[in-house]
């Protein structure tokens, strides 16, 4: 037996190196953290949520710190998707690491558009942010909407020949549901959780603290929803489900991989420990030596309920 570990795993098309991805918006388009560390050491980079023109976000104040996490209500400000094509993509490819972009429409045809923008690049896949709870437009009123989804998934696979990944919420309605649904409709992949509708208010003005009132919770207080909402999914659909909320190291990635995510995304420890997704991958890695397990694949799904 060969002493090497297999730390490669299959999300649709793409080949990853490792299971660790980064949590869009939580990694701004990637360049960010180049100077902490090698980026062609990541699983792949998911770019902050492009949307065909550039989105301003919401007004201040935009992030609350509470227990365990954090509430943001940046609102999906981005500089669109071909000033990222033009001024981002060319020096993220040098890295060695598939990049996913983050797409986000308020109108269905837009997540059309962008994806086939998108098709003619360098971005090996693409992933629908159809759950995020703090923008007015679009978002969650597509993330309880079947048709909606059907529509959007049918749309971009006319052209867009890449991976398409399926990010959803426990926010609305039966998240199997629409994970088996999303499936049908042809999606390679799902993730899951985006973050989960939160508020917080001051107490000497008596007003929501975040000008959007709503905003997104995230951070190791989502951590056991996320794990649970994975679970359920990995045990109804066949395609791959990706886990993302509050992993803040390895061992909170085990769990995920244990519930039966095949890949993991990281978020919020970005902003606590910029090396986080680095220590993760040395961690599983050791994790796997230590118990001589030499595929990681042979950790996913392996949850015993009996
Ligand atoms: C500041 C911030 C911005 C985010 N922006 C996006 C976004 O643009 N698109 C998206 O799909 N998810 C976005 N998310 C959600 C994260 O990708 C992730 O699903 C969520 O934070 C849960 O993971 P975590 O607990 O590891 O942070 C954002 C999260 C944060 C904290």
């Amino acid at each position: 037996m060969t002493n090497k570990i297999n730390t490669q795993i299959k999300i649709g098309k793409l080949k990853l190196k490792n299971p660790v991805m980064t949590a869009s918006g939580t990694f701004g388009y990637g360049l960010e953290f180049e100077k902490f560390f090698d980026l062609s050491k990541l699983g792949a980079i998911v770019t902050k949520g492009l949307s065909l023109e550039p989105v301003k976000g919401n007004a201040p104040q935009r992030i609350v710190e509470t227990p365990a996490g954090m509430l943001n209500a940046i609102g999906l400000q981005n500089i669109g998707v071909k000033n990222f094509i033009s001024e981002k993509l060319p020096f993220l490819k040098k890295y060695k690491t598939p990049i996913i972009v983050n797409v986000y429409g308020r109108r269905i045809e837009e997540y059309i558009e962008v994806a086939n923008i998108l098709n003619d690049t360098e971005v090996e896949g693409i992933e629908l942010n159809i759950s995020c709870p703090n923008v007015k437009k679009g978002g969650l009123q597509f993330a309880a909407d079947k048709k909606a989804v059907e529509k959007i998934i049918n749309g971009i696979r006319k052209k867009y020949k890449k991976t398409i990944i399926v990010k959803l919420s426990p926010n609305t309605g039966n998240i199997e549901d629409m994970a088996i649904h999303c499936e049908r409709c042809g999606a390679d992949a799902v993730s899951l959780i985006n973050t989960i509708i939160g508020m917080a208010i001051d107490i000497k003005t008596r007003k929501p603290i975040l000008a959007n009132i709503f905003g997104g919770l995230s951070g190791p207080a989502i951590k056991p929803v996320a794990l649970a909402s994975v679970f359920k999914v990995a045990r109804k659909v066949k395609i791959p489900v990706i886990g993302i909320g509050g992993i803040m190291n390895y061992k909170d990635a085990l769990e995920f991989l244990i519930a039966g995510a095949t890949a993991v995304q990281i978020g919020t420890a970005n902003f606590i420990d910029p090396l986080t997704c680095i220590k993760v991958i040395k961690g599983l890695h050791d994790y796997l030596k230590e118990n001589k397990i030499y595929d990681i694949n042979k950790i996913i799904g392996t949850i015993k309920t009996e």
